[in-house]
């Protein structure tokens, strides 16, 4: 693991788009792995700022995303379909028929799991795979005790999850129970991961990633093992990691 330190959260979603945009033009039909929430989304506004400015193309570009939740379809403001297409998708010149989200309202959800699982595998895999982190250490919807051995499956989304997800519903009720993820060996089969951390609400789980072993009950600490992972994280995410400990990871 390798890490970057940005000075805020602006400067990290740059360097998060650079990563992404060198990946694209080096290898113009990439299998790029995306990420939601909040944390992504200066990336995804510097990726688009580049399209316009110098006609970046997604044109052979594949994406698959993390995770759905079930039960919201496409036109559910809180479906990560909805966000994908509203922050990325309809501001660059990829086709949608090649952005791939695991569909939150199939009528057999193991089935789908399944489907997704094979179509990662059709399109040979993941170049870049972009990370988010929970505050539980969680990665896509991989909440602590997952096994690392996971492929896309099904969860049961942990409370802390919920409520930190409720800030875009009218109420903790609203917010779905379960959803579909990749798993983690489905994750770390990409050839190359970024995480993003940003802000002092992840500053004790990046000090955990950073003190802590490999261990279930932190899934991102599993990134330790992967040859290719650069976190991108500002200085507010990173001011509980003592300085000997960035040391190791520079
Ligand atoms: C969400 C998503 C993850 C995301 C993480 C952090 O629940 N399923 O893919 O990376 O939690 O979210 P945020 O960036 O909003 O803090």
């Amino acid at each position: 693991m390798k890490l970057i330190e940005t000075k805020d959260y602006k400067e990290m979603s740059e360097k998060a788009a650079e990563i992404i945009i060198a990946q694209v033009k080096k290898k113009p039909n990439s299998v790029l792995g995306l990420a939601t929430g909040e944390t992504v989304l200066g990336t995804y506004a510097a990726l688009v700022y580049d399209h316009r400015q110098h006609r970046t193309s997604y044109q052979y570009i594949q994406t698959v995303n993390l995770d759905e939740y079930i039960g919201l379809g496409p036109n559910h403001p809180n479906s990560y379909r909805y966000y994908m297409n509203e922050h990325l998708f309809s501001h660059i010149d990829i086709p949608l028929s090649q952005t791939h989200i695991p569909n939150g309202l199939a009528a057999d959800v193991e089935e789908e799991c399944k489907r997704y699982e094979e179509l990662i595998e059709k399109l040979g895999g993941i170049d870049l795979q972009v990370l988010g982190i929970g505050r539980n250490g969680h990665i896509g919807f991989n909440e602590p005790g997952t096994p690392f051995d996971s492929i896309t499956h099904i969860v049961e989304l942990a409370e802390s999850t919920r409520e930190a997800n409720s800030r875009f519903y009218s109420s903790l009720e609203e917010v779905p129970t379960h959803a579909i993820t990749m798993g983690i060996t489905t994750i770390m089969k990409s050839k190359q991961i970024i995480l993003l951390a940003s802000g002092e609400k992840k500053a004790h789980i990046l000090s955990q990633l950073f003190e802590r072993e490999v261990t279930l009950n932190i899934p991102a600490s599993i990134l330790k093992t992967h040859p290719n992972v650069v976190v991108i994280a500002d200085k507010e995410a990173l001011s509980l990691v003592s300085k000997d400990q960035r040391k190791v990871y520079v």
